[in-house]
């Protein structure tokens, strides 16, 4: 396994492969969920690179930017054990040199959910993603189901620039409690932990409503946002149900539909959803 620091190093060390390469981007503080894009990626080409980038850019002045955790030497080994070809972790100052200035700006889906309560935050996820695509020219990138909206931005991205690449999509990992992994799951102390299973705990609520028929989008809502209200420990920010495709706020659901909610738990937001399509 290869870690490589510099763009030209990354643009170099590319060029010398032949066949298919695997791009797994993330921002390190690795768990399952980032393990299991790379097994896929590594499953599906000839190579996987794996970047490991904390993207100042995609945090709001009041957000972790500073404190988001980081553990690189950990976080390599468990790359090496997966047999990933190439890591790269370019540096602040080399993605983004004193005048920088060029920005990727989606319209419409990012300007609902995690984009009115995070304005700027997929104006920084484009930006750096278009950026990797252009560094490492992968033939397939990897994105978790768990961070639902992003990849309609990454995939809305790609179709819209005519990206040489394919986007894969790749199903949520979950504790074995039910709670999705994230990085940010070691911000909750043992009583926030417990209370997190809210988050799954109201999507299977939405599933079980679902399954037995009910397509008014307005009771899954309510029903929910009624058991997340019991939990003291949880603030609301969203429940949604909206279009798979283009995550407009849906009445009935008679096509595949992304049920997403963001809810913080203390201090710590958490993002979770389930995709129901017949
Ligand atoms: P990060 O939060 O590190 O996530 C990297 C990738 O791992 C994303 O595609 C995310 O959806 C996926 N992922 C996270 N938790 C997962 C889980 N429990 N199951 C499956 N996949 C999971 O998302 C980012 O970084 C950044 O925005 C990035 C795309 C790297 C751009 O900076």
């Amino acid at each position: 396994m290869r870690v490589v620091h510099t763009i030209a190093g990354m643009k170099e060390a590319r060029h010398r492969l032949r066949g298919s390469v695997g791009f797994v981007p993330t921002m390190g503080y690795l768990h399952e969920g980032h393990l299991e894009l790379a097994r896929r990626s590594r499953d599906e080409n000839r190579y996987t690179v794996v970047s490991i980038f904390v993207n100042p850019t995609q945090f709001g002045p009041k957000e972790d930017f500073a404190k988001y955790p980081r553990d690189t030497e950990r976080d390599l080994a468990m790359l090496k054990k997966e047999q990933v070809n190439i890591v790269f972790m370019p540096s602040a100052e080399e993605m983004y040199p004193p005048r920088y200035s060029t920005w990727v700006d989606l319209e419409k889906v990012t300007e609902r959910l995690e984009g009115t309560i995070r304005p700027g935050h997929f104006r920084g996820v484009a930006t750096v993603v278009a950026k990797l695509f252009n560094i490492v020219e992968p033939t397939r990138a990897y994105f978790g189901q768990k961070d639902a909206q992003q990849l309609v931005v990454i995939k809305k991205m790609v179709a819209d620039l005519n990206m040489n690449l394919e986007v894969i999509a790749v199903p949520t990992v979950r504790e074995p409690d039910g709670l999705a992994m994230s990085s940010r799951n070691v911000y909750l102390n043992p009583q926030e932990r417990e209370a997190a299973l809210i988050l799954s705990k109201s999507l299977s609520l939405a599933r079980k409503l679902w399954s037995k028929g009910e397509r008014n989008a307005d009771i899954i809502r309510r029903e929910m946002t009624s058991l997340i209200e019991t939990e003291p420990l949880g603030t609301i920010d969203y429940v949604s149900v909206a279009d798979a495709e283009t995550l407009e706020e849906l009445a009935k659901i008679d096509r595949p539909a992304v049920v997403s909610l963001a809810v913080k738990i203390g201090k710590t937001r958490l993002i979770d959803n389930i995709v129901m399509a017949r």
